[in-house]
């Protein structure tokens, strides 16, 4: 593909990506002004619990439950409220599959089957599994309700029936290793970047690179403009990036080194993986890079040629210092699990899973001075507390349950 091509067709996704997010908020906002004509602007303890349960559960409570959340509002217990709204199972069924399924898919749409990505991420906030461990760690989730075909790695019939078989993934969902269900090399597994449907998604054809943008759109709430960088060593840029896209250098050096003097030398943690089509599975080649990273090599011979998976994040300085990486892990390391720990590590990482949580139970984005004081709040206990993603639920609902 020629560089003019491509350039448009990371603006044209980047336009698309941004229609669908307008159009989505604009669902949101019509459903918080009529949520504001509709409740008086102090609300009393029954309005609080109504509202904390719905924006959680995403259906309207019970008359009993509705009884057992107005006692503790009534007794200032907004948290207690949100905990009994974070037990329902819709909120697992239908508010956390409709925030996660566009996670797993390039368009990012909500209107796909339930994958082991999304299985996984909804077991972890259930269990409160560290949060931080979702790029990294070895783990899965399946259902064990009964009649459903075995989970497979090659294909998702065992979600796609869970679902459509309505089975209460709060209480079926089991936790359990990538490396006993998939027969995954430890040391491959790598959270939901190597599910099946992760990997379906974003390791299938192309260069992988798919998979490092589409982390810093969903995991560090930033797409690739927003963090271009033309100031950092252009040594790692592989040999497919042309130096002089239509015999002009200039463009490579203020357009193609933003991104990808950054990106090549951190997707090159993904340098094992492929997604088999033909399997349709994913693939690990320990110690052995993909030929997709060395594909387009005549387009400039100089360029670098991936030797191993290592990786080295080169954003720590520069304007992405902004980003928030920890001073305690070394910025480098081999494989995907290393990079994992390094992006979920960042200060990016918890104010985007944050910012996330309150945009779904508040219906608005944090913009007012009041409400970045209260992310601020939520991010650090989410911090310091084990990175629990179910209680930042919690404490967004009931911080916009209303006075
Ligand atoms: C805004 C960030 C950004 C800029 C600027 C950028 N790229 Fe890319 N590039 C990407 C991403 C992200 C991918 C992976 C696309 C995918 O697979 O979804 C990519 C992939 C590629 C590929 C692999 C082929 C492909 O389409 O997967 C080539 C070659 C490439 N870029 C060349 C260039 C050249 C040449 C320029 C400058 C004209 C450039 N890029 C500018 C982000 C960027």
């Amino acid at each position: 593909m020629d560089a003019t091509t491509h350039g448009l067709k990371v603006r044209d996704r980047r336009s698309h990506d941004s229609r669908c997010w307008l159009s989505l908020r604009g669902v949101a906002w019509a459903i918080a002004m009529s949520a504001q004509i509709a409740t008086p602007a102090l609300a009393g303890p029954r309005e609080q619990a109504k509202r904390i349960y719905e924006r959680i559960a995403g259906v309207p409570p019970s008359a009993a439950v509705l009884d057992q959340l107005a006692a503790r509002t009534a007794a200032k217990d907004l948290m207690g409220a949100a905990a009994i709204a974070t037990d329902a199972a819709t909120f697992y069924s239908v508010t956390l599959k409709n925030l996660v399924t566009p996670w797993t898919n390039r368009d990012g749409t909500a209107f796909a089957p339930l994958n082991d990505y999304t299985a996984t991420v909804i077991g972890m906030v259930r269990d409160d599994v560290p949060f931080n461990t979702v790029l990294s760690a070895d783990i899965l989730y399946t259902s064990n309700a009964s009649g459903l075909p075995a989970p497979s790695a090659a294909n998702n019939d065992h979600y796609a029936a869970a679902e459509s078989n309505g089975v209460d993934l709060k209480t079926t969902l089991v936790a359990t290793t990538q490396s006993a269900v998939y027969g995954l090399p430890v040391e491959a597994t790598s959270g939901v970047w190597t599910t099946r449907a992760g990997a379906a998604a974003f390791f299938i054809m192309g260069t992988n690179r798919a998979q490092f943008r589409f982390t810093m759109i969903n995991y560090l709430c930033h797409d690739m403009e927003t963090v271009m960088d033309t100031t950092r060593p252009t040594d790692r840029i592989r040999q497919d990036v042309a130096r002089s896209p239509g015999g002009d250098s200039r463009i490579f050096l203020n357009n193609c080194v933003g991104c990808h003097s950054g990106m090549d030398p951190m997707a090159q943690a993904f340098a094992y993986y492929n997604y088999d089509t033909q399997r349709t599975q994913l693939v690990y080649t320990a110690n052995g890079v993909q030929p997709k990273y060395l594909i387009n090599s005549q387009n400039f011979s100089d360029g670098f040629v991936t030797p191993d998976s290592s990786w080295s994040n080169r954003w720590r300085t520069g304007p992405n210092a902004a980003l928030g990486w920890d001073s305690t892990l070394p910025g480098s390391g081999s494989g995907a699990k290393s990079l994992g720990q390094e992006l979920a590590a960042s200060d990016a990482f918890a104010q985007c899973q944050v910012s996330k949580a309150f945009q779904t139970v508040c219906f608005r984005s944090p913009t007012s001075t009041t409400d970045q004081a209260t992310i601020a709040a939520i991010k650090a206990s989410f911090k310091a507390g084990g990175y629990r993603l179910k209680q930042v639920f919690q404490q967004s609902a009931a911080a916009c349950a209303g006075q």
